[in-house]
């Protein structure tokens, strides 16, 4: 689908949903259609490795191992995000809150600015599957647009369909190994924040086993509720 929405209030919005379940890729889409700003607690993790930062170096062992990053470490980075100015116009949350202590603190940072969580979008898939989507995924390294293998390949082969380019990586986790760790502290530390969001009425629930183009319907006409 092709078109942006000018949009007079906002939504921040929260995407939950196993490694694989497609939270980057609808992301991406959302960001584009509705002028929001996707934060993801993995780009941010992975550009401080990339950096050298502390937080990198900490972070770097437990992410190769697909555990979870220590809260402390990331409610700092989010915090940082979260502070600049574009965030202001609202905000979709890709792989953050993963734990009950993270949901917790995203209130009061949101709070602290009069801002709050409009929606929590559960995107449900099967497990089994998930080992294939990621182990086919790939990202353009100049603009990140990710695509698969079998499930979504640039129309021109070898070129990049948003920004031209000619240059794709690979994540060093995205392997059977870490990915089985990573379905595993989903399911024991992140699943329960769906009980969360559902008592706090904000909960909905997508069928993410559907094609991507589906799945953005679907979320499409969530948001766009949610606007009006
Ligand atoms: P992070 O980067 O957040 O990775 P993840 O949660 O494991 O999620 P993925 O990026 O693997 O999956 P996705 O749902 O975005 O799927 P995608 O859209 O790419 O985290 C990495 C690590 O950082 C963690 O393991 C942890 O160590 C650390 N970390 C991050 N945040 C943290 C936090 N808050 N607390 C603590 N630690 C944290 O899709 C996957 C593939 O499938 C793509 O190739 C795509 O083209 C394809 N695809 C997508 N949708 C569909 C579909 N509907 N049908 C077919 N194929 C599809």
């Amino acid at each position: 689908m092709d078109g942006s929405i000018t949009t007079q209030t906002t939504v921040n919005l929260v995407l939950l949903g196993p490694p694989g379940a497609g939270k980057g890729t609808q992301a991406r889409k959302l960001q584009d259609r509705f002028g929001l700003v996707q934060l993801s607690t993995g780009d941010l993790l992975r550009a401080a490795v990339a950096a050298g930062t502390e937080a990198g170096k900490a972070a770097k062992a437990v992410m190769e191992r697909g555990d979870l990053v220590s809260d402390d470490i990331v409610i700092a980075i989010l915090r940082d995000r979260l502070a600049d100015p574009d965030c202001a116009g609202g905000v979709i949350f890709d792989g953050f809150p993963r734990t009950t202590v993270q949901a917790e603190a995203l209130d009061a940072l949101m709070a602290e600015t009069g801002r709050a969580i409009t929606a929590a979008i559960s995107l449900e898939v099967d497990d089994a599957a998930m080992v294939t989507r990621i182990s086919g995924r790939f990202t353009c390294a100049g603009c990140g647009e990710g695509y698969h293998d079998s499930f979504k390949t640039p129309v021109v082969d070898g070129t990049c369909d948003s920004c031209g380019g000619t240059a794709f990586k690979r994540r060093a986790d995205d392997n059977a190994e870490t990915v089985g760790q990573r379905l595993r502290a989903y399911h024991a530390q992140t699943a329960p924040l769906i009980d969360f969001y559902a008592a706090t009425g904000v909960l909905t629930t997508i069928d993410a086993m559907q094609d991507i183009d589906r799945v953005e319907t679907d979320l499409t006409a969530i948001v766009a509720k949610a606007l009006a």
